[in-house]
């Protein structure tokens, strides 16, 4: 499986998002952290931003939406022109309507857990989603350290998506770096978001091909 790098434009700088889209045109996706303020607490961006990135965007959107509600908003974005869609387990009333609704809109639609959330009860409904995104720190903040208590959790699903047969994507975001991308990886991890490791480099195209070489040296 390839090992596929997604930095995150948190860490970009928010007057030249443009700009910064561009730098990581090497990449396989932009991350874009949508937040509310309610379901975590800190505030991004928002729908009228995210259509204009897409628009600018030299390659596919990946938006993560820290949000409550996500089953009103969620679609808007598939819409705007995301190529993923994910929403997070703790704030969906339907996460399987929700999930094939963004499918209908041509996105992928993605699970995301917070770390003290457990997987367990989205491995039965593997069938209906693309990719569970295991959060390695609290949602809410670049900058943080790597949870290494998640690992655990990236193998559980890995190896339910094995059993499966299924083509289910596992995503991590949060402290991945060169110093810890290689056990997320080897934990069953095969799409990688990154925001202060990329946008904090000093040469950022060499940082996503060092990060994804790490990656596929121990993606399954
Ligand atoms: C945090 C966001 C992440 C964040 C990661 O809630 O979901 O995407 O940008 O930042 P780093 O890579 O700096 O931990
Ligand atoms: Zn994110």
């Amino acid at each position: 499986m390839a090992a596929l790098i997604a930095p995150s434009i948190l860490s970009a700088d928010f007057a030249n998002l443009e700009r910064d889209l561009g730098r990581i045109a090497s990449a396989d996706y932009a991350h874009v952290d949508v937040m509310d303020n309610h379901f975590v607490p800190n505030l991004t961006l928002g729908l009228p931003i995210f259509e204009r990135l897409a628009k600018v965007s030299p390659i596919p959107l990946d938006a993560h939406l820290m949000i409550e509600n996500p089953d009103r908003w969620a679609p808007e974005f598939a819409e705007a022109g995301a190529a993923s869609v994910t929403f997070h387990a703790e704030a969906a009333q339907a996460p399987v309507r929700l999930a094939r609704e963004l499918r209908k809109l041509g996105s992928r639609a993605g699970v995301a857990l917070r770390p003290a959330t457990p997987v367990e009860p989205y491995l039965d409904l593997l069938a209906e989603i693309d990719m569970i995104l295991v959060m390695t720190v609290e949602p809410g903040f670049g900058g943080q350290s790597f949870i290494e208590g998640t690992l655990p959790k990236i193998r559980r699903a890995r190896q339910a998506v094995s059993e499966s047969g299924l083509d289910v994507w596992i995503q991590v975001d949060g402290g991945v770096s060169r110093d810890t991308i290689e056990r997320a990886a080897d934990a069953g991890a095969n799409v990688f978001v990154a925001g202060s490791a990329v946008y904090g480099a000093e040469d950022i195209p060499s940082e996503i091909a060092t990060l994804r070489e790490l990656a596929a040296k121990h993606t399954h």
